[in-house]
């Protein structure tokens, strides 16, 4: 078959969404260049905003991306009584938990994100009780929370779980060693809010130690929390009296900057990003590295440049926890190796059902195989634009990025999971010289 005819084909199954459906409209757009500025990290973002219900007044956070997720936990806060003010153009939220007398959220507020389960150890804390919905999120496999439960209950906690709606009360939260069966991340932050004002000293040994959970510390230690770490991932957390209002700034988003530092890669341009935190991004970077890509890191393992190559080498990639390669980088990097020549390996350890982009980028044109947890995937030299559908937040950056380096156009629904995990990277990308163009 000729290039020709298979654009065609290709091509032909483009179909612009009726009713005007909300879709990302993508075309190929080659070297992008130029220099990106990043947003807070959502990720600690939320964990950090839920945080404040365990201090008494005004809080002030810089740096909150303005995503649909920190919206759906802002309204889960004014839901408990929080006044808050966000200025969005700013990304400065006012927090003022001086007045919370509520401890029931119900399950349209809960489901909007998965997050949203982080005000249980919060309540806890407060309240000695919470009545909540039972968390939603991206469909990425089961995502149960029986770490958080069965720790809880090791605290002292009874719960009752009716239809969607689970209570849990305790007389007294009591300090024990918890131990996590796996470094969960939900996990960790949620019995590490209900410790802060437990008496005794909580440890929380096997804990997550990403980023993110550090930066959620550090806005603890700033409200007057005690936590220190034992080697090798042990938290010990010495419960004080009260937390006091803070202002804090969010860690920048190490997730975006990969996402546009993969955009640089699959267009074979030239990105900077000063403010990437490349400190904590070793795995990725050295991955990038490894594919042929010059990385330039800053001063001080802050700032990231990448001047991509156009001959790249395949790479096998393993998800796992901090500081192993991250789970939400896997899908946008996927989307960079499916036109990498030779044969990459993809393995994904954290999260089961994290393949389904690949089955979007095979309607692209890419060659990979998945069985199970593994994807094989055979580089091609071009991908055609089509209609792609986008299952979860990295799913949606990984069918961009492959619609930036893809004949014709291509078109991303589902993008309110886009909408849930960046802020305007659309805009981002138009200013480096992207022809991408979001429909709501
Ligand atoms: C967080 C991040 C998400 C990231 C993930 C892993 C936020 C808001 N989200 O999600 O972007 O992809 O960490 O880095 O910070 N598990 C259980 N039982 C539990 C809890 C978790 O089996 O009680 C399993 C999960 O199904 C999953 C694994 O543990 O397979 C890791 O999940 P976890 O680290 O808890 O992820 P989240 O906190 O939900």
């Amino acid at each position: 078959m000729s290039y020709d005819s298979k654009i065609q084909i290709h091509q032909s199954q483009v179909i612009i969404p009726q009713h005007k459906m909300p879709h990302l409209l993508v075309e190929q757009s080659l070297k992008l260049e130029g220099t990106a500025k990043l947003f807070g990290a959502k990720n600690a973002t939320l964990v950090i905003i839920i945080s404040l219900l365990l201090t008494k007044g005004k809080s002030t956070l810089f740096n909150v991306p303005a995503l649909e997720d920190t919206f759906s936990i802002i309204q889960l806060m004014n839901h408990l009584g929080v006044h808050t003010e966000f200025d969005i153009d700013q990304n400065i939220l006012e927090v003022d938990t001086t007045f919370v007398q509520n401890a029931q959220i119900p399950f349209e507020i809960m489901n909007k994100c998965r997050a949203s389960f982080l005000v249980m150890g919060a309540l806890l804390a407060r309240f000695n009780k919470a009545e909540v919905g039972l968390p939603g999120g991206c469909v990425i496999g089961e995502r149960p929370i029986d770490y958080h439960i069965k720790n809880f209950e090791k605290m002292g906690v009874v719960f009752n779980e009716e239809k969607d709606i689970l209570s849990g009360s305790v007389k007294e939260l009591k300090h024990r060693n918890l131990l996590l069966e796996y470094p969960s991340v939900g996990a960790t932050e949620n019995l590490v809010l209900a410790a802060v004002l437990t008496e005794g000293t909580t440890k929380i040994i096997n804990a997550a130690l990403e980023p993110e959970v550090f930066d959620f510390i550090q806005v603890l230690k700033k409200m007057g929390a005690h936590i220190t770490i034992e080697a090798p991932a042990t938290l010990c957390v010495t419960g004080v009296k009260e937390l006091k209002a803070i202002e804090y700034s969010i860690m920048y988003d190490r997730l975006e900057a990969g996402a546009l530092l993969l955009a640089g890669a699959i267009t074979g341009g030239y990105i900077d990003i000063p403010q990437a935190p490349a400190h904590s991004m070793g795995l990725f970077l050295t991955k990038l590295q490894e594919m042929g890509h010059t990385i330039l890191i800053g001063k001080n393992g802050t700032g990231v440049k990448i001047k991509a190559s156009k001959r790249t080498h395949p790479v096998t990639i393993k998800t796992a926890p901090y500081p192993s390669f991250p789970t939400d980088l896997q899908a946008p990097m996927t989307a960079a190796l499916v036109l990498t020549q030779g044969t990459s390996k993809i393995q994904e350890t954290v999260f089961e059902n994290r393949l389904m982009h690949i089955k979007e980028l095979i309607k692209m044109g890419a060659q990979a195989e998945i069985e199970n947890s593994v994807a094989i995937i055979r580089g091609v030299q071009e991908l055609y634009g089509t209609t792609v559908i986008a299952s979860d937040i990295r799913a949606s950056c990984a069918l961009v990025l492959a619609g930036l380096a893809a004949q014709g156009t291509t078109i991303v629904t589902g993008i309110h999971h886009w909408k849930r995990g960046y802020q305007n990277l659309e805009k981002k990308l138009q200013q480096l010289g992207a022809r991408i163009d979001l429909y709501e």
